[in-house]
């Protein structure tokens, strides 16, 4: 593909360097220095040129907008405005941060990506990469196993833009995550801040990477439990936690039935640890229930299948210990 990059800063000279090298013909332009993008393009390898935008955006098929914020109409302009860019497929990477970087300068109801679509309608706008410090994007992720490589999130309406969006990723050395529509960069932009404090204000170092990783999920109501009853052995208890769903909080009435019905439940031996909605990451908690393993494991086993039933429970936890009850 031929692509220019529009921005040769940190983020352009670390993206298109990297294209190049991925066989792509890339034109780096926007420095104010043109002995920086004629260096820039010696090092990225034959197929990289130093050029003016408005020498390579009309002809290119992709566009990587890497400029600053309050650059960014000088830069389309300098380009040759919104008609050059018509029919291409424009990557931005920019966050409309305020010119001193405190802050986003535009965020909740609109995002920069989504300011850049409107600047250039006949465009096919995809964001991507504002979400990685420019300092991952270097040769050693290709050591890296493909399935094990740093995440970079993708938002765009085109599906062409981001298949284009997708292969750049890759060639760059990390795994494309489709978030979904442009719209979604409302709240990918301001993740690419949470990344930036955590890679340049805290002490990991700058070449901070991400991925997103899926964990088997707890064992729900409708899902057999995996209860591993061990009899004869001394002191075994088992701790049986229960979550309910944002209903149990707004509802009062849904966790009062829920006592009620637990503590008629209950078989004697079996201590009602209590009950309480408290917020936790898996659902509000409502109780714990402990038992001996006297107890167990006829009544456990009822009381657990009344639990997975009732309305009220969308997580059951059970834990054994060897301690005393
Ligand atoms: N850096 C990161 O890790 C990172 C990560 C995610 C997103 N981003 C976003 O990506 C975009 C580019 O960031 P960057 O860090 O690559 O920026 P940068 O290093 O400052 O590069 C900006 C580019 O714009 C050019 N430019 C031309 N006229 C300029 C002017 N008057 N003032 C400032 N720059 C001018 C610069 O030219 P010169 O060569 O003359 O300086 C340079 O080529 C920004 O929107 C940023 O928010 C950055």
């Amino acid at each position: 593909m031929l692509i220019t990059i529009l921005g040769s800063g940190l983020m352009g000279s670390a993206l298109g360097t990297a294209w190049a090298r991925a066989g792509h013909s890339v034109a780096f332009t926007y420095s104010r220095d043109r002995a920086k993008l004629d260096q820039l393009a010696r090092s990225a390898g034959n197929s990289a040129i130093a050029a003016a935008p408005n020498e390579t955006v009309p002809e290119c098929e992709v566009v990587l907008v890497s400029v600053p914020w309050h650059r960014l109409d000088d830069a389309l302009e300098t380009a040759g405005g919104a008609d050059a860019f018509a029919n291409k497929t424009v990557v931005t990477c920019s966050l409309p941060m305020r010119p001193d970087d405190s802050d986003l300068a535009i965020a909740h109801d609109t995002s920069g990506a989504e300011e850049l679509a409107r600047r250039l309608p006949g465009a096919r706008v995809v964001a991507a990469f504002n979400t990685i410090p420019s300092e991952l994007i270097r040769p050693p992720l290709f050591d890296i196993a493909s399935s094990e490589r740093p995440e970079v999130l993708i938002c765009g309406d085109d599906r062409r833009a981001n298949d284009v969006a997708d292969t750049l990723a890759r060639d760059a050395g990390f795994t494309p995550v489709h978030v979904g529509r442009l719209r979604m960069s409302r709240w990918v932009e301001p993740f690419g801040l949470v990344v930036g404090q955590l890679a340049y204000a805290q002490e990991r170092g700058p070449a901070l990477g991400y991925r997103f990783l899926s964990y088997p999920e707890y064992p729900m109501p409708d899902h057999p439990l995996p209860v591993h009853i061990a009899r004869g052995d001394g002191t075994l208890a088992a701790t049986v936690s229960v979550y309910g769903g944002n209903e149990v909080e707004e509802n009062g009435a849904l966790l009062e039935q829920f006592k009620t019905d637990a503590v008629a439940r209950l078989v004697p031996g079996m201590a009602f640890a209590g009950t309480s909605v408290q917020p936790s990451d898996r659902g509000q908690h409502m109780a714990a229930f402990t038992f001996g393993e006297e107890h167990m494991p006829e009544p456990l086993e009822a009381f657990l299948e009344w639990l997975r039933r009732h309305p009220a429970v969308r997580l059951i936890e059970i834990q054994y210990s060897t301690a005393e009850t």
